[in-house]
């Protein structure tokens, strides 16, 4: 049996990763949470979805199986059965002119399962010319909408990588369709082309298919793909609980660089010591949001103006409060207080009075955008906005806290 024969050396050299470290989060740092980007705590449901028809070749298909492998690597906990809920569950299903699954999302419980199973499935292709991604997309759906979709693993992000070396867009073959479907119902999906000759145009037809920046060219096996394969999953992990928005670099722009903080406008009044409070209870990473920075400031400005805040003027809470004698931010239950630095946005003649009793700040409308203006902690009702971690490799988020907080 050929994988019986499989040296375990070539196992250790498939599984040379790459990882990034990320220490906690430093508030104190002054800069926005990024996303986690630690591969070993990565919690997906992925399913490879793998040409095997005869464009692929076999030397291109050993290429498939290493490249799965590599990206994950030996450190992510493949399977379910960790008591840890940050695991990652892989199925495969191969293409030609018919889908097969191979691996259903409960099959491979280790990376030794998933290597010596993905490189039997890969060892051979198909004999047929024939590659219809349609079919293999049509089986991803089936098993995510058995395995995942309204399970207990709902709450997952769900990932498809698709590996090709054809593209058929034609008639009742056209993928985008169903591509669409699926990026719809939030499923990320990663396209990998292997051009052959005669088949111009696969980079172009899969970036259709591909969610957005996340289309990649095969022919980068030798330098850095398992990386950018690795990027996309720690992205794709890197989310919101419903209803509230991921903060990133320009609002404006969905494909902007996308920190590792979720906003959430509350357009119901509420005196500022009790919209503290509202956050505070929504989890302990949970408080009334900061503004560290004006891209941050004109962010908040924006979600406000798309969220039914009263307007004339718009006057909206946010975490700076006077404590002891120095401005702070609101910080998560048990955290140190950060104090108020760099950049500010007071309105003219601002603070006023005795910030003893005018302790708590307020975005107000002044022309085309809102300034800081310290009002009291228990008199002025307004609408507010929380902040919170993402949901991402260092910030694990139960089911209840996605759907229902
Ligand atoms: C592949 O199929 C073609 C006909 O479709 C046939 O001529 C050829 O011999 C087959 N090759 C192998 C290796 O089976
Ligand atoms: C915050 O909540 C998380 C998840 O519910 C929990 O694991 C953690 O221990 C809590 N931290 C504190 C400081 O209470």
């Amino acid at each position: 049996m050929k994988i019986a024969n499989m040296k375990l050396h070539t196992l250790s050299l498939a599984l040379i990763g790459v990882y990034a470290c990320s220490a906690d989060y430093d508030p104190a740092s002054y800069v926005d949470r990024s996303c986690g980007t630690d591969l070993s705590n990565l919690w997906l449901d992925v399913i490879a979805v793998v040409d095997n028809s005869r464009g692929m070749t076999n030397k291109g298909l050993s290429y498939v199986a290493s490249s799965i492998i590599s990206v994950f690597g030996k450190n992510t906990r493949i399977g379910s059965s960790s008591a840890e809920p940050r695991t990652t569950r892989l199925g495969l299903v191969t293409y030609n002119s018919v889908a097969t699954q191979n691996a259903d999302l409960n099959q491979y419980q280790s990376i030794e399962d998933a290597y010596y199973g993905i490189y039997g499935a890969l060892s051979t292709t198909v004999n047929t010319t024939e590659s219809y991604l349609t079919t293999g997309l049509n089986a991803a759906v089936e098993l995510f909408s058995r395995q995942s979709f309204r399970s207990n693993r709902q709450h997952y992000r769900k990932v498809i990588i698709v590996y090709a070396s054809e593209y058929n867009g034609r008639g009742e073959f056209d993928p985008v369709p169903i591509a669409n479907r699926l990026k719809a119902s939030g499923v990320n999906i990663i396209t990998i082309a292997y051009e052959q000759p005669g088949s111009a145009g696969l980079l172009q037809g899969l970036s259709q298919i591909a969610s957005p920046g996340f289309s990649f060219s095969g022919d980068n096996i030798a330098g850095n793909l398992v990386k950018e394969i690795q990027t996309a999953l720690l992205q794709s992990n890197c989310f919101c609980p419903n209803d509230w928005t991921q903060y990133r670099g320009s609002y404006s722009d969905p494909t902007s660089y996308r920190y590792g903080v979720c906003l959430l406008p509350v357009n119901l009044p509420k005196v500022w010591a009790s919209a503290k409070m509202a956050c505070s209870m929504k989890s302990n990473r949970t408080h009334l949001a900061t503004e560290f920075t004006q891209a941050k400031h004109d962010f908040i400005f924006n979600l406000a103006q798309h969220s039914n805040f009263k307007q004339n003027p718009y006057t909206y809470h946010i975490g700076l409060n006077f404590v002891n004698g120095a401005w702070i931010w609101d910080q998560p239950a048990g955290q140190s207080p950060v104090n108020l630095k760099s950049w500010s946005n007071w309105q003219t003649g601002f603070p006023i009075g005795s910030p003893a009793s005018q302790s708590v700040v307020s975005n107000i409308q002044n022309g085309v955008t809102t300034k800081w203006n310290n009002i009291a902690m228990y008199t002025a009702a307004a609408d507010y906005v929380c902040e919170t971690y993402s949901c991402d490799t260092d910030n694990y988020c139960d089911a209840d806290f996605v759907y229902d907080n």
